[in-house]
This record gives structure tokens, sequence and C-alpha cells, in this order.
């Protein structure tokens, strides 16, 4: 009887694990609708955005023109989500915030960057609160015309002969023969869905062509037989050669950058929804399983092949990249009718996302996430921060999980995803 009943709750186990994952209590905790709106009600004038914060968890603030100024109003975007999907689950202190109405109040400053930025390939990043508010609100045409027009800026970007945007300007600081320069950074991959939105919305095909050989150039040049990657690829302008394969935020030249596979991960699965090539679906499942081997059972280190010693710090951001690719490479699996890579790359999401709680969560900062790593290379080193894009993935990895029925919304209903504008099971428009 004994060994009955053993039996029997292993098989409850086995059931419960089936049905649904019970995430870490931080994931919906109150303090996440608490921190974000503390943020958004911090008043800075002129217009400011958080950009990373010093090591105790303060937000430092900086003006528009900064790559991750995008990220803050898709954060309050994916609170509005979060809200559509499990009506009452943000409230703060009994009352839910207008979470549309300071998504929109913290974009205004993006339209005038419009070719007035020092951003490179970044205006992608920068145009994602469009695409968050035209994902809600599909008439809305002001949204549309800003992705339209900050993906002609990435175009602009574009050379044939490379076979790539450019993504930073200006030279290696190791190169002989800077003014054929031509970097490209693996982060760069992230911005190609602008491109393929400005081509829905417009029929251009030049715009998935050149997101489409972009994402073909990486492939080729940016991963080592085993899908690790190299940060950086400095190509010749007038022939389109490799000159040079380097870090600038990672370990070393030849080792991989956490956040910088993290991208890949995403970015490649990304583009497999939009174009169904499978060479990308292909990419994201070899560098998810790169990723996923590489990873520790402790935590997300910045770099993969950084020493032991010193302790290397943590990266949450990278881990909280990869879990929202893994879950998207899982639902696209599903569509696939493959429950066997389904289930696996489910598996790694949820043990990055139950790792990143374990260490990564401080109730005193106003970040939500601690000990990410923005850059343990250049100088000076800043590592043992906030970053607005690890704070803005772990909400949208929380969406994720509603979004596919692997939990319940904090009430205990099923999330109702109809109209939330959610992008898991494929583009949201
Ligand atoms: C469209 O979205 C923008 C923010 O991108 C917002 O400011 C504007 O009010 C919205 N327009 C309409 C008609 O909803
Ligand atoms: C199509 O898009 C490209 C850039 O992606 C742009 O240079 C070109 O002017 C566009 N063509 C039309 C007809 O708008
Ligand atoms: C996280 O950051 C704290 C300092 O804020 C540090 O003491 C701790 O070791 C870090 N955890 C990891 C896993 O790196
Ligand atoms: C199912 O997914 C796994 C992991 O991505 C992959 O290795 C396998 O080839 C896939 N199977 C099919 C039939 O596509
Ligand atoms: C973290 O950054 C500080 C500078 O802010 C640097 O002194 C330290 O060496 C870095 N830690 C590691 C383990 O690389
Ligand atoms: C889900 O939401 C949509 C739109 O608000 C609504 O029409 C539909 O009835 C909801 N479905 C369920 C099962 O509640």
């Amino acid at each position: 009887m004994v060994a009955l009943g053993l039996l029997f709750s292993a098989l409850a186990i086995l059931a419960r694990d089936a049905a649904g994952y019970t995430p870490p209590a931080s994931v919906f905790d109150k303090s996440v609708a608490q921190k974000v709106l503390a943020t958004a009600q911090t008043k800075r004038s002129p217009p400011n955005y958080p950009s990373i914060t010093s090591t105790s968890g303060v937000w430092q603030w900086s003006s528009p023109d900064n790559w991750v100024t995008g990220f803050f109003p898709s954060t309050l975007y994916q609170m509005q989500k979060r809200e559509c999907m499990c009506p009452g689950s943000t409230a703060v202190n009994g009352a839910t915030p207008n979470w549309l109405a300071l998504g929109r109040t913290w974009s205004a400053a993006i339209p005038a960057l419009h070719w007035h930025n020092n951003q490179g390939h970044d205006v992608g990043f920068i145009s994602w609160p469009f695409a968050e508010e035209y994902s809600l609100h599909p008439t809305n045409a002001s949204a549309k015309q800003n992705i339209i027009d900050f993906a002609l800026e990435l175009s602009s970007r574009y050379s044939s002969v490379v076979g790539c945007t450019r993504s930073w300007n200006g030279a290696s600081p190791t190169s002989t023969t800077g003014s054929t320069d031509f970097l490209v950074i693996i982060d760069n991959l992230m911005n190609l869905e602008t491109l393929l939105q400005a081509y829905k919305f417009t029929g251009n095909k030049t715009f998935y062509d050149i997101a489409t050989k972009h994402a073909d150039t990486t492939l080729k040049n940016h991963f080592r037989a085993d899908f690790g990657s190299w940060h950086v690829v400095n190509y010749n302008s007038q022939t389109g050669a490799v000159k040079q394969k380097y870090t600038a935020q990672g370990y070393s030249d030849s080792s991989t950058w956490a956040r910088g596979e993290s991208w890949g991960i995403h970015g490649y699965i990304k583009l497999y929804q939009y174009t169904k090539n499978t060479a990308y679906l292909n990419a994201a499942r070899n560098i998810a399983a790169y990723f996923l081997k590489r990873t520790p059972a402790a935590y997300m280190p910045w770099d993969f092949d950084a020493p032991a010693s010193p302790k290397p710090p943590a990266d949450s951001s990278a881990a909280m990249i990869a879990a929202a690719g893994l879950q998207i490479l899982a639902a696209t699996e599903t569509a696939l009718a493959n429950a066997t890579g389904a289930s696996k790359w489910t598996a790694g999401a949820q043990m990055l996302i139950t790792q990143t709680a374990s260490y990564a969560l401080k109730a005193s900062w106003q970040s939500i996430l601690s000990n990410g790593t923005r850059d343990n290379h250049g100088t000076p080193h800043s590592n043992n921060t906030g970053l607005p894009y690890g704070d803005y993935f772990w909400i949208k990895n929380g969406n994720y999980l509603l979004a596919s029925g692997q939990t319940t919304c904090p009430s205990g209903a099923k999330a109702n995803v109809t109209g939330c504008g959610m992008d898991l099971t494929g583009p949201a428009f």
C-alpha cells in the first residue's frame, strides 16, 4: 500500500508538472507593478529615461538619445498587456494604473529622435514602443508611421557589399585600417523585426531583403562551429571581407558573451516567425542548445568563458532575453506539432526564470532585477546593476507564461489573450 501510495504521489507530481509550472512568487508579486509605477511617476525635466542603476539599485537617468530609451515605455505597455490578460492583476494600492496612458506619455520624446540620434542600428530597439502600441491598437496610424520611419533609417545603414546593416559607426579600437571598417554586432539581429514590420505595412520588399540578408550574413560569420558567438565582426566596407572578430563587452575575443548569445536565440526565432525559413528555426535551436548547455546551475555569468576566479559577475538580463526567446521557440515547436522540442525549450525557460529569481531580486532596488552586467570589458566596467532591458524581459516572460497557459493569473483564472497584442505564437500584427 505504501508503495502504491508513493506511486500515486509520483504520478500526481508528474501530472502537475505537465499541467502547469509554478513560477517563483516574485514573477507576479505586487512589487512589480509598484516599482514600474514608481519609476513612471518620477518627474524628470527635460524628459529623461532610466538607463542603468547604481550598484545599490538607484536609477541613473539619461537623455532620450540612448539605445535603451524604448525599453521603459515598452515595459509600461507590457503592464497594460498583463492587465488585459488578467484584469485586476496589476493594481497598486487597490487602483489599476492607466498603463496605456503612461506608455504613450513615455513614448512622446521618441519621434523627435528620428534622424537625430547617435544610436546607429539601435533605431530598431528605439521603435519598440510603437510596435507595442500598434499591437494593442491596430488602427493607430502614427504608431505605424513611426515604425516605418525608423525602419527607413535602419535601412539607410545597409551595405550590399557587406550584406549587413552597419551597427556601430566608426572603427574597431585595434584596427590598423580603420577607414574601411564596417562594424556589425550580434545584438543587431534584434533590430531586424522593425524592418519586417515595415515590410508588412508597406509591401516594400527591400525591407524584407535587407533583414534576411543581414540574418544570413550574420549566421555565416558570427557563429563558431559549436554555435557559440562572437560579439563584433569587422567587415571591409569595400570588399565585404571579414577583417576581425572580437569582443566589446564580453570576456575575450574568443569567448561567448552571454547576452550576445541570448540576442541570437531571440533574433533567429523571431526571424523564423516572419519568414518561415527553416534555416532560422534551426539556428535558433542550435544557439538555444548551446546556451542551455553552457548555463551553470547557480547563476548566469556575463560571459560563458570567463574564468572561475575572480567570480564572474552575473547578467540577469541575458537570462531573461534567452528565456523569452526559448518561450517563443517552444511555442513554435508546439505549432509544428513537435512536443519533444516544445518541452525541452519550455523547461529551459522555466529553469532560467527560477534561477534568476534565486539571486537577482532585491526589494530595496528601484529596478525589478539586480545583478545585470552592462559591460564588463570596456572602461569603466559596469556590473551588479539594474538594466531596463532586464526588467522589460522579466515582465515579458511572466506575460508569456500566462499567454502559453503555463501558469494562470494570480486570481486563478486562465489568462485571456484575445486583443492583448501578445507575440508569442507569431508576430502580434
Ligand atoms: C497612437 O499612439 C501614440 C503613441 O505611439 C499615442 O500618442 C496616440 O495617442 C495614439 N493615437 C490614437 C488615435 O490612439
Ligand atoms: C523601399 O524601402 C527602401 C529602404 O528599405 C527605400 O530606400 C525605398 O525608397 C523604398 N521604396 C519605396 C517605393 O518607398
Ligand atoms: C548579486 O549581486 C550582489 C550585490 O548586489 C552580490 O553580492 C551577489 O554575489 C550577486 N550574485 C551573483 C550570483 O552574482
Ligand atoms: C523537434 O525539436 C527538437 C529540438 O528543437 C529538434 O532537435 C527536432 O529536430 C525537432 N523534430 C522535428 C521532427 O522537427
Ligand atoms: C565589476 O566592476 C567593477 C567596476 O565597477 C570592477 O572593478 C570589477 O573588477 C568588476 N568585477 C569583476 C568580477 O569583473
Ligand atoms: C476573452 O476576451 C475577449 C475580448 O475581451 C472576450 O470577447 C471573450 O469573451 C473572452 N473570453 C473568455 C473565455 O472570457
